[in-house]
């Protein structure tokens, strides 16, 4: 039998991608005045629409800020904190200024369906399409942040993102150039079970 190399063939394949998987952090040591290329947010973007689809409904939808714009999203986040009446004055503070620690940050909503079905796999879908953008900019060597929107259907933050009506907000995403790194949360393992027969 030919001895077996690990770093070549498949398992070289998933090591490689293994790696790049385990690179990616949620993280904010990043340098807002660090600009990022436009050609590099599309590309990175485009990622989202490779997520697998049920019914393939292209249930994304992005929008991208950068200089005012990232304060105009904060304005935005926190008049829907108010609306709805979450948190106190010092979240809404908090929101307004937050989203300009990073040269660029994304919302990434999840259309509306009528179907509960179909609106829970669209979320689905756009949550893989998110990570296809994560771990893309992770190749890139950016810098990334998955964080929750201040009210994923606050009506604010929807019309200045340009999305459709129930468009549900299921990622803001700050990237940028790392300043620094942090080290991975430690992963239990994952439970697996086999079932052969
Ligand atoms: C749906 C979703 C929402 C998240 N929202 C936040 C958030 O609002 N604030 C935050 O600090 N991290 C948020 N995270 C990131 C997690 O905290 C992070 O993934 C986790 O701590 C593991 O760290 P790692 O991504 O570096 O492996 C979110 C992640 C997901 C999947």
């Amino acid at each position: 039998m030919q001895p077996t190399d690990s770093s070549t063939g498949p398992e070289g394949d998933l090591q490689a991608f293994a790696e790049l998987v385990r690179s990616r952090r949620t993280h904010l040591l990043m340098d807002p005045a660090a600009e990022v290329p436009s050609d590099l947010v599309t590309a990175l973007c485009e990622l989202i629409s490779w997520a697998p689809n049920h019914k393939r409904t292209w249930p994304w939808q992005v929008a991208v800020f950068t200089g005012e714009g990232r304060r105009r999203l904060g304005e935005a986040g926190a008049a829907d904190l108010t609306t709805h009446g979450i948190g106190d004055e010092a979240k809404a503070i908090k929101t307004r200024t937050k989203y300009v620690r990073a040269p660029v940050v994304l919302a990434v909503g999840s259309a509306a369906h009528q179907d509960p079905l179909f609106q829970a796999e669209n979320r689905d879908a756009v949550a893989a399409g998110v990570q296809n953008l994560l771990l893309g900019a992770a190749a890139t060597g950016l810098a990334s942040f998955w964080s929750t929107a201040p009210v994923a259907r606050g009506e604010a933050t929807r019309e200045l993102c340009g999305f459709s009506p129930g468009t549900e907000i299921v990622a803001v995403i700050y990237l940028g150039w790392p300043t620094g790194t942090v080290a991975a949360p430690e992963r239990p393992a994952v439970p697996i079970r086999f079932v052969t027969d």
